[in-house]
């Protein structure tokens, strides 16, 4: 079993490498479902197909399935939104300001992905590709279900029980609104659904996720965010696709400075995502939609290469505890010690090893702490961080 999550800014292409990704892994004979996450579902246009929230056969071995995020969070939330939306009201919040409190941002994509778990347990499947929504949402979601277990484990239990107690007095003195059993009940059957999510998209060798972008300055920044903060969470990013490179054949000199500029940030691209597989896909001259388009697509991308396979290996970098310091750790398995250089700039770390350069973006937990050495042992760069100024 495969999951292959596929992530990026909104626009960059996300959903088409997403669709011909899949049409790729059903060509090969994987039992294959593609899925959209993202609110804004396209997977339908892409194929030319009509697709709702029950999975529908695209061509042979293949499946795809838009999920209907309001109708996942009415199912196991409903309860306990009603519940938030008395309390508002109680307090004198009312309206629509008070129904959108009831969710918090980015819930209706928690319940999409967790139907990445059903299809899991199922067994229909041998391949899972996740259409994800764009970068920033995706990432809190799929770092959510750790937190919401520790907090629903030890707040829930407990809970309930003072509820018990507590309801019919509150009532007595109060106009609170109490929670009754259908809102715990809500609140379980959120728990259940998130459970076991986290363990498969966590599992580096069910889940990789790939990131698009294009050879664009801020997209590049944002892509780069994602991907340390993906690996901070433990998520492994196998690849990334350099989408809409102008191909060779343009020699419009209306296009050199573009080919130009995008040159320095294929650059930029190669020294931040160094781990990683790195992909281009050129720009082609029509939007790509429909199966044979998304063929075409999949061939360029992949070749002769199945891209259930894992592109890359290995971990490209961990945060561990010393301390009152906290240690970045970086593979760096052909490095000799004498020629590593590490310089830090803002929330970039740049690592020189020979004529080879790499830069990493640090979480924001890192970017206030100073850096106080640098060591290489056994093959990994140990980054030393003081605590926080
Ligand atoms: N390399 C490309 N060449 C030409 N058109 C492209 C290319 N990549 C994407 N497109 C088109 O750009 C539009 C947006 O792509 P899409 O995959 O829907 O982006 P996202 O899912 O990231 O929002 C679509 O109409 C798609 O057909
Ligand atoms: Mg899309």
């Amino acid at each position: 079993m495969r999951v292959i999550l596929v992530t990026g800014k909104g626009g960059v292409g996300k959903t088409t490498v997403a669709a011909a990704t899949a049409i790729r892994t059903a060509d090969l004979g994987h039992r294959t479902l593609v899925m959209s996450t993202d609110p804004a579902h396209s997977l339908a246009d892409a194929y030319q197909v009509q697709l709702g929230d029950a999975s529908t056969r695209v061509v042979s071995g293949l499946d795809a399935q838009q999920i209907d995020a309001q109708q996942r969070l009415e199912e196991s939330w409903g309860a306990m939104r009603d519940y938030l939306t008395d309390v508002f009201d109680w307090s004198g919040l009312k309206g629509i300001e008070a129904e959108e409190l009831t969710v918090f941002p980015g819930m209706d994509e928690l319940f999409s992905l967790a139907s990445v778990r059903d299809h899991a347990e199922s067994g229909a499947y041998d391949t899972i590709i996740v259409d994800c929504a764009p970068t920033a949402e995706t990432l809190r979601l799929l770092s959510l279900p750790e937190v919401m277990s520790w907090y629903m484990e030890k707040m829930f239990p407990v809970g309930r029980r003072v509820a018990k107690v507590v309801r019919p007095m509150i009532s007595r003195v109060s106009s609170m609104p109490v929670a009754d059993e259908q809102v715990f009940d809500s609140v379980a059957r959120f728990y259940e659904r998130l459970d076991g999510v986290r363990d498969i998209l966590g599992d580096p060798d069910v889940t990789s996720a790939r990131l698009v972008m294009n050879p664009e300055k801020m997209v590049i920044a944002e892509a780069r965010r994602t991907y340390t903060y993906l690996g901070l969470f433990g998520y492994a990013v196998d690849g990334v696709v350099v989408n809409r490179v102008l191909p060779d054949v343009v020699t419009d000199p209306y296009f050199e400075r573009w080919r130009e500029i995008q040159g320095e940030h294929l650059e930029a691209v190669d020294e931040g995502f160094a781990d990683v597989d790195i992909r281009h896909l050129r720009l082609f001259d029509e939007e790509m939609v429909g199966i044979d388009r998304l063929r075409v697509v999949g061939d360029e991308l992949f070749g002769d290469t199945d891209p259930t396979e894992r592109l890359s290996e290995g971990h490209p970098f961990r945060v561990e505890d010393d301390g009152d310091n906290v240690v970045l750790v970086v593979g760096m398995p052909f490095a000799e010690h004498s020629d590593v250089d590490v310089m830090r700039h803002e929330d970039e770390l740049f690592v020189t090893v020979g004529p080879y350069r790499r830069s990493i973006v640090l979480p924001d937990s890192l970017r206030r702490r100073q850096v106080l050495r640098a060591k290489l042992t056994e093959g990994e760069l140990r980054v030393t961080f003081g605590t926080v100024e």
